[in-house]
């Protein structure tokens, strides 16, 4: 049981990506938590879960008439939580080693699905958060994003759309400020988690390296979301709360 104990009117919450491995054990977990009143689940699949605080939409999430008419009925969010991105996909696309390995057609996929989409979903649903009390929009970032942070290179296209990603978020929260003065705009890095975007490189981690399972990791999410505080909206927070540099 998690206790979003933070928010003090019951929480409306939309997960984009949905049915992803952590999008999905996200919304398992927020049906469970008594502050949460309602669930908007936006997915490119039809979901098997039933509940009654749950609403699940089906669609192409990159196309604005349909997010438009799927998010029509939603009055009031008090928490977004994107869980869309990509490493790898199912027409051979996977992470670059080398410059000699970049391919145009392939990195403006990477980056539409890791940059474009979170950044059009805030675009229509910032209008449904209220302007005066605790929210919070936050996007699944990875740390992998942090230009700082980066030693080993690779990986170029997945790097570059979350540290495009994570400046997105760093624009929203500051316009936020004038709109939705109680509104913390965060980048989210969920640690490794065992899903199908993580399952090719698992082999290659270090035995040390620690593999989280989904359930685990959005139990660490929400805690983190709980704890988030106004004055870091902006930021990238990692699983255990600690902020991770650009
Ligand atoms: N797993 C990790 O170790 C790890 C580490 C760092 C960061 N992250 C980040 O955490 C987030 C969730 O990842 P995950 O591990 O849960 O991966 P996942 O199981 O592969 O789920 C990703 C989800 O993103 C959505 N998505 C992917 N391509 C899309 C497209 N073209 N159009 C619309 N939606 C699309 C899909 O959601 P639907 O199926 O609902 O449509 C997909 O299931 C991502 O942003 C990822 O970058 C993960």
């Amino acid at each position: 049981m998690t206790n979003l104990k933070s928010f003090e009117n019951p929480i409306d919450v939309l997960v984009a990506g949905a049915n992803g491995g952590i999008g999905r054990a996200l919304v398992k977990l927020l049906l469970e938590d008594t502050n949460v009143r309602n669930v908007h689940a936006l997915s490119s699949k039809a979901t098997t879960v039933n509940h009654d605080k749950l609403t699940t939409y089906v669609l192409d999430v990159g196309n604005e008439s349909e997010l438009e008419s799927a998010l029509a009925n939603i009055n009031r969010l008090t928490m977004v939580i994107v869980a869309i991105g990509m490493l790898h996909n199912s027409k051979g696309l996977s992470p670059e080693k080398s410059y000699k390995h970049l391919s145009p057609v392939d990195m403006m996929e990477s980056l539409y699905v890791n940059t474009v989409l979170p950044a059009i979903i805030a675009k229509h649903v910032m209008v449904k958060i209220p302007g005066k009390e605790r929210a919070i929009f936050c996007a699944l970032s990875a740390r992998i994003g942090s230009i700082s942070d980066n030693r080993i290179g690779g990986w170029y296209s997945y790097r570059a759309g979350k540290s495009a990603l994570n400046q997105i978020i760093k624009c929203l929260s500051i316009e936020a400020r004038r709109t939705h003065s109680q509104t913390a705009c965060v980048g989210l890095h969920p640690g490794t988690v065992d899903t199908w975007l993580s399952s090719p490189f698992q082999k290659s981690m270090a035995p040390n390296h620690k593999l989280f399972s989904p359930e685990t990791a959005a139990r660490y999410l929400l805690n983190v979301i709980n704890h988030i505080k106004l004055e870091d909206s902006g930021s990238l927070y990692a699983w255990d709360g600690t902020i991770i540099p650009p």
